[in-house]
C-alpha cells in the first residue's frame, strides 16, 4: 500500500488498521476528489434499489464513509438512518451532513450491538481490500425478521471472495434473494476503472 488516498491504495488494503489509516487521510477530499471526479454512481444505485423494494427505517448504512448513501436515503424520505464505519474521520464528515440519527464506529466483521434494523444498506464497502462475506452474519444478528438488505459487492470480489457459495449456504436464513449488476462509475472515471461492475444483492432476513 502506498498510503496515497486513491482507488489503487484502497483495493490494496490488508487490515482494518490499514483502512483506518487510509480513510483518515481521505475523509476531507473523498466527496470531491473521488465521488465527483470519478463519477461514482453506486450510492445512488443502492438507494434506488432500496426505495424500489419498499425499504423503510430504521436503516443501518454499513461502511457509510462520508455519508453519500445517507444523503440519498434522506432525500428519498427514508429514516431514521444510522451510519456505521471503521473510520472516525469518515464518520465525522458523514455526521456533518445532518442526515444520520447516530454514527457508530465499529468493524462490521465483529459482533455488533446496534439495532434492531428494518433495513440494511451498503455501497462500496464489500470490495477488494475491505469486507468479504464475513461481514454479513453480524448484520443478520442485528436485523429484524423481514429486514431488507441492499448491499453492493464489487463483481470481481463477489467471485474471488466466495460470495456465491456463502449466500447459497444462508438458504434458510434469508428470503427473496436477487441481484442486479450495475456500473460503479460513469464515463468520467479513469479508464482503469471506468467499466467496473458492482453486483447489488437484495434479500430479506427470514
Ligand atoms: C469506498 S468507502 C465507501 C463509503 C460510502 N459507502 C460510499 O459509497 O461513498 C468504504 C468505507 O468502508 C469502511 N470500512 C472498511 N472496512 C470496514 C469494516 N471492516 N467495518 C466497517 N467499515 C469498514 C471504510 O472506512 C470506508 O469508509
Amino acid at each position: 500500500m502506498t498510503g496515497e488516498p486513491d482507488l489503487k491504495s484502497a483495493y490494496a488494503l490488508n487490515t482494518p488498521e490499514d483502512a483506518k489509516r487510509l480513510y483518515a487521510t481521505w475523509a476531507e477530499t473523498y466527496d470531491s476528489d473521488f465521488g465527483d471526479a470519478q463519477g461514482y454512481l453506486m450510492p445512488r444505485e443502492v438507494v434506488r434499489m432500496f426505495v424500489a423494494a419498499g425499504g423503510q427505517g430504521p436503516v443501518l448504512d454499513v461502511g457509510a464513509g462520508t455519508g453519500l448513501v445517507g444523503e440519498g436515503l434522506a432525500a428519498a424520505g427514508v429514516g431514521p438512518i444510522d451510519a456505521l464505519d471503521l473510520s472516525n474521520e469518515m464518520l465525522s464528515v458523514a455526521k456533518s451532513k445532518g442526515v444520520y440519527r447516530k454514527t457508530i464506529a465499529a468493524d462490521v466483521t465483529q459482533p455488533l450491538s446496534a439495532g434492531p434494523y428494518s433495513g440494511i444498506i451498503s455501497a462500496g464497502t464489500f470490495t477488494m481490500g475491505h469486507v468479504g462475506p464475513e461481514g454479513i452474519p453480524p448484520l443478520l444478528e442485528i436485523a429484524k425478521s423481514g429486514c431488507l438488505f441492499v448491499i453492493s459487492v464489487n463483481a470481481k470480489h463477489f467471485e474471488s471472495a466466495g460470495f456465491e457459495a456463502f449466500f447459497a449456504k444462508l438458504d434458510t436464513e434469508i428470503d427473496a434473494f436477487s441481484f442486479e449488476d450495475v456500473r460503479i462509475y460513469s464515463d468520467k472515471a479513469d479508464l482503469s476503472h471506468r467499466y467496473d461492475i458492482g453486483r447489488i444483492v437484495r434479500f430479506r432476513k427470514a
